[in-house]
């Protein structure tokens, strides 16, 4: 889709780069949402209400992620995609599996596994948006840091 606008400094063919990596971003940050939201409903067991209060600010989070980046999309002209047929469409990670009630331990170690993969992802798209926009690379670097600080919560209930 041809762009509504091109920031100044930057060419299409940048700016299209650099939305596409913002889309798929974008699309994890949803889903990621959407499986906090699915772990605070069903886990269960040892702790269950440090875990289940623990999640909700992390949706919350996750959620303003995915406004910031679907608006950084917008700002370089583009045309973020939010909805759910996208998010599967863009899916390059591996899928959450844990069905239906489970313990907290395993939930746990689910998340921090899934979120292993969306900061790494991050850090790619960091890696690779240095080069064609630092302005969303440095909205992709404050994403990051708020997700390795909830695997560290994550983690800390495991020690
Ligand atoms: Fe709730």
């Amino acid at each position: 889709m041809a762009l509504a606008f091109i920031v100044p400094g930057l060419d299409e063919a940048v700016s299209e780069k650099a939305i596409a990596i913002l889309q798929n971003r974008l699309s994890q940050e949803q889903e990621a949402a959407l499986v906090l939201k699915h772990a605070h409903w069903n886990v269960t067991g040892p702790n269950f209400i440090a875990v289940h209060e623990m999640l909700d600010p992390q949706v919350e989070v996750v959620l303003a992620q995915a406004d910031e980046t679907a608006e950084r999309i917008a700002t370089l002209g583009g045309t973020p995609d939010g909805r759910a047929d996208a998010i599967t469409r863009n899916r390059t990670w591996k899928a959450f599996d844990v069905e239906g009630r489970a313990g907290t331990e395993e939930y746990l170690k689910a998340l921090i596994e899934y979120y292993d993969a969306f900061i790494a992802d991050d850090r790619k798209a960091i890696a690779e948006l240095d080069d064609l926009d630092v302005i969303s690379s440095n909205i992709i670097q404050d994403h990051v840091q708020e997700l390795e600080k909830f695997q560290w919560f994550m983690r800390s209930h495991l020690a």
